[in-house]
């Protein structure tokens, strides 16, 4: 089978891949990172883990994190006039994990999303209920170029006691990304229950770390040294290195 593990040693197996597709690391713009002294520490560790490509996914949702080309773009921009941040030798753009709400529809509207290399874009539902009409709006995203990647479909869980809607948004040509953190079990059993379900089923597209600050990457640090991690890799074949 095809070796997937970017490795530096022989007997070290490290990151599943070299860039990174989601994760809040952009300072001061949602609930990740809240400053650049913040920012850079995560970044080094991503840089350690053999990650040489980030793409930052700020949260864009109505009413708490109305993000915008604007702030994004200069929350980057802070970011990168850190002297530090030019040592890392990390190759840093961005794009957005875009609630699919009403805010969403507006700025699909205004022609205003900002997409991630191959005009993909990073969606996610709401943890209370699911968008209303999920499956029409990965429909119209595709109309309009986009190909949607649903962010940590494991977290969803009004999707677990019926999960025909995976294998249909699936087939339907919604790429799915799965936390490590998932795998690695930090948010409760059955969120990692189901995030092996769909290793199991191959719908596994893209891993993310969706690191938004220290917790979350000592949490990924002790997942990569178990061998849970290693079992579930030689199943996954993420995507990640494409974009
Ligand atoms: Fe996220």
């Amino acid at each position: 089978m095809f070796n997937f593990f970017h490795k530096k040693s022989a007997e070290k197996p490290l990151f599943p891949y070299t860039t990174e597709v989601h994760c809040h690391i952009l300072p001061g713009i949602d609930d990740g990172s809240p400053d650049t002294e913040h920012s850079l520490p995560l970044l080094r560790q991503m840089s350690e883990w053999g990650i040489e490509k980030v793409i930052a996914t700020p949260h864009v949702t109505e009413a708490t994190f109305e993000n915008t080309p604007q702030t994004v773009g200069d929350a980057y921009d802070r970011l990168c006039r850190e002297p530090e941040f030019g040592e890392l030798g990390i190759q840093l753009c961005y794009s957005a994990e875009y609630r699919m709400d009403d805010n969403f529809l507006a700025i699909l509207q205004r022609n205003e999303v900002m997409p991630m290399p191959g005009n993909h874009l990073l969606i996610e539902n709401s943890f209370l209920q699911p968008f209303w009409n999920i499956k029409e709006l990965v429909f119209d995203l595709q109309l309009k170029g986009f190909s949607p990647i649903l962010a940590h479909p494991e977290r969803y869980a009004y999707y677990y006691d019926d999960k025909k809607i995976y294998q249909e948004l699936h087939d339907q040509g919604c790429e799915f990304q799965v936390n490590l953190l998932s795998l690695a079990g930090y948010y409760n059993k059955r969120t990692k229950e189901v995030a092996e379900w769909l290793v199991s089923k191959q719908m596994v597209d893209y891993l993310g770390s969706d690191m938004h600050n220290s917790n979350h990457a000592q949490h990924i640090g002790r997942y990569l040294a178990s061998k849970e991690f290693v079992r579930n890799m030689r199943n996954i074949t993420p995507r990640n290195n494409t974009l």
